[in-house]
């Protein structure tokens, strides 16, 4: 996990941002696919992966559970290809996965330990709970504080039984969860908008007898279930009549290996991205960003807002949309922003907030909610951020309302305290490009988790970090 001695950080852009680059390897995808692998028998290859703090932490926790998971670096085995940035960065790396068959996971022997990462620790407690096994799991200070209650739930409908932290509001790690074999099917309907508790219980319905069934009324991220089926799962998604997805599982399925390629991931594009809009005479580009509907509404909104945005040579890689995005420096405008697509974007709400921040007139968010469960609570951060660098904003309780500049750079000039949560301090290093004053990270730290190489990658497009 990231070292605890705190790296601050202040970023800023002596010219336009110019060049093009690649974002690693998605972080949702990438989780998947080491899950996936780790269930199927025989071995699955997957290239592209995020070497990211969160997904090292589901690799070392599927290793504990006995599948048999090796790195293999492109400069020692993959090959011989070129030595260079890319290779520290990880992203040629090839891992190859033998997995111990669905059913087959083993007694982890101490506590699988999840870092930051509230997708591993939510999907995990979906694989464990359809086994007999016993699992703790334990987290950093922010995931120590995020609710498990939504996954709790449906997983003790099925049978598992949880224990989680006396006292801590939404049932909180660390936690100990006793899977059962065989669980019970259940049909289960999304009280929120999470695609983490969508693959909990489809997870858990991989080893159960029977269909299990999730109804989503709001489509949430779609990698599970386009995953589960190239694994060879028999999975159905219908509409019901109120529109909502019912998606069914059969479990006690067998898993057959696959060869995955990951696509760069859109929410780590994001910042890249709107720096160029923000930066005057920029021009980015961003190869090999993985677009799926239900991840990239993000460019849509940036794009209603006027930024100059193309999607250029689109492509299919690992049955997921890809693109590279051609990104201009433009003047944004405010809007009140979609609600319908509020999931297809709910980690890139940070981001949008400096963008917002920097248009002409008036933004309104909302619908917004879930944000005070991410890493951090990432309304109430943003708009104390943003106001001490001198941003016109208006907190509300589910989400905010931002006046922007008109284009002219924000005062800057304060240090932001990122909270363990990788978005908020990449949105301030973006913030720090337009602002007069130095913006200050207390903390680059958490950015590992999900965007390794992020200063080196704005260092190459021209951004000086110091
Ligand atoms: C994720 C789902 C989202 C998202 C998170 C990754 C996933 O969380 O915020 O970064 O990989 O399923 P919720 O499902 O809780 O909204």
């Amino acid at each position: 996990m990231h070292a605890s001695s705190p790296r601050p950080a202040s970023f800023s852009a002596p010219g336009p941002l110019r060049g093009s680059i690649a974002v690693p390897g998605d972080k949702s995808i990438s989780h998947r696919a080491l899950m996936l692998s780790a269930l199927a028998i025989g071995e699955s290859r997957v290239e592209g992966l995020l070497t990211g703090e969160d997904v090292l932490a589901t690799a070392a926790a599927m290793r504990a559970m006995g599948a048999h998971i090796v790195r293999e670096s492109a400069a020692t085995g993959g090959g011989g290809r070129a030595m260079g940035a890319s290779i520290e960065r990880g992203d040629d790396d090839v891992w190859r996965i033998h997995g111990v068959g669905v059913g087959g996971l083993l007694q982890p022997e101490g506590a699988l330990e999840m870092g930051n990462s509230g997708t591993s620790t939510r999907l995990l407690m979906g694989l464990v709970a359809s086994h007999a096994i016993t699992a703790t799991f334990t987290g950093d200070a922010s995931l120590s504080k995020r609710p498990m209650n939504r996954v709790i739930e449906p997983l003790s409908l099925m049978g598992a039984d949880v224990t989680a932290t006396p006292g801590g509001k939404g049932g909180t790690l660390p936690l100990m969860l006793r899977g059962i074999s065989p669980a019970v099917p259940i049909d289960y309907r999304l009280p929120v908008a999470s695609a983490q508790v969508k693959s909990a219980v489809l997870l858990a319905g991989l080893n159960t007898p029977g269909i299990t069934r999730v109804i989503e009324p709001v489509a949430t991220r779609d990698h599970s279930e386009r995953m589960l089926r190239g694994f060879g799962a028999e999975l159905e998604v219908e509409q019901a009549a109120d529109g909502a997805r019912i998606i069914s599982i059969r479990g006690e399925a067998e898993l057959r290996p696959q060869h995955i390629v990951v696509p760069g991931d859109p929410s780590s594009a994001a910042f890249p991205a709107v720096a160029a809009l923000l930066v005057p005479g920029s021009a980015v580009t961003i190869a090999n960003v993985g677009l799926n509907p239900t991840r990239a509404a993000l460019f849509d909104v940036l794009r209603m807002m006027g930024g100059d945005i193309e999607f250029a040579n689109p492509r299919e890689v690992g049955g997921e949309p890809v693109a590279d995005i051609v990104v201009r420096h433009s003047t944004l405008k405010g809007i009140e922003t979609p609600v319908e697509t509020v999931a297809s974007m709910v980690d890139e709400y940070p981001i949008l907030f400096v963008a917002a921040a920097l248009a002409e007139g008036r933004t309104v968010a909302r619908g917004l909610e879930e944000l005070r469960v991410k890493e951090s609570d990432r309304i109430a951060v943003m708009a104390e951020g943003l106001r001490a660098i001198g941003a016109r904003v208006e907190e509300l309780e589910d989400g905010l309302i931002i006046d922007g500049t008109g284009g002219d750079p924000l005062p800057g000039g304060a240090t932001i305290a990122a909270r363990l949560d990788h978005r908020i301090a990449m949105s301030f290093a973006v913030a720090g490009l337009v602002s007069k004053a130095a913006v200050t990270i207390d903390d680059m730290g958490p950015v590992a988790t999900s965007f390794p190489g992020f200063t080196r990658l704005m260092g190459e497009l021209g951004a000086v970090a110091a």
